[in-house]
């Protein structure tokens, strides 16, 4: 059971869906990535994988074993081959043209994780389709390959980017200046981020989300942190808990 604290809003708690709402429907499938924004998630996470023959598609791994029927390494398959295989519990691995044209006619942003390493050809191709979906205005690119986040930030698509951490940084503004170009935020695992580095990031207009964060109790935690979003894989449940909170 959570603490209630009246001190504590959650109500400007960004709802994100991590891989949608994979408690609804199989992680980074369209019937996730929809459920999580159906259910009015604020931000839909998902995660950018390129294939062999350089087609950007939505999966967490970098093969395609624990997800689907198939086997093998993703950057070892063509998309054709790809968009053969069945997801394990319904669907299909989506490529981020699909993602793009259904979120764009939904309200949310568009958290994109392109999980490196990667050329900075790849990323420009990748950002290329959001801008062209028309969804570069809402959406940030987040990676903890740095080069990555660099390439975004150095793009002609002016895209927003963020970085994530898996621990702490001794000086996390300074990394996101120096790393990010002026980061949009910095994304903690966990609870790993301190009240006195939300504040200093807070500070300097960086914003600050944190992941997996899926119970009532790390929700309000990281509320009375002042984080700025918590990216969840209950983003139903989330919902509903922030309206009451
Ligand atoms: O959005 C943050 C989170 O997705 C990063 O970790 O491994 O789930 O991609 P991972
Ligand atoms: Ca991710």
């Amino acid at each position: 059971i959570a603490q209630r604290s009246s001190a504590v809003s959650c109500a400007r708690t960004y709802a994100i869906g991590h891989r949608g709402a994979p408690e609804i429907a199989p992680e980074n499938t369209i019937a996730s990535l929809e459920a999580a924004a159906d259910h009015g998630a604020d931000w839909v996470e998902t995660d950018v994988q390129f294939t062999k023959d350089g087609q950007p598609v939505i999966m967490h791994d970098n093969t395609v074993d624990r997800m689907t029927n198939g086997t093998g390494r993703i950057d070892q398959l063509t998309a054709e081959e790809i968009s053969r295989l069945r997801v394990k519990g319904g669907g299909h691995v989506p490529t981020l043209e699909e993602v793009l044209s259904s979120l764009k006619n939904r309200p949310a942003r568009l958290l994109l994780e392109i999980k490196g390493p990667q050329t900075s050809a790849a990323v420009e191709h990748a950002l290329k389709l959001v801008a062209e979906a028309g969804m570069n205005e809402r959406t940030v690119v987040q990676s903890f390959d740095e080069d990555v986040v660099r390439h975004a930030a150095a793009s002609g698509y002016r895209t927003k980017v963020a970085l994530l951490r898996s621990k702490l940084d001794p000086d996390p503004v300074a990394t996101a200046r120096t790393f990010a170009l002026s980061a949009y935020a910095v994304n903690f695992k966990g609870l790993s981020a301190r009240p006195a580095v939300v504040e200093q990031l807070k500070a300097a207009g960086v914003e600050v989300f944190v992941w997996t964060v899926d119970s009532e109790t790390d929700w309000q935690l990281a509320a009375s942190w002042g984080v700025d979003g918590v990216i969840t894989n209950r983003p139903e449940l989330f919902l509903p808990w922030r309206q009451s909170h």
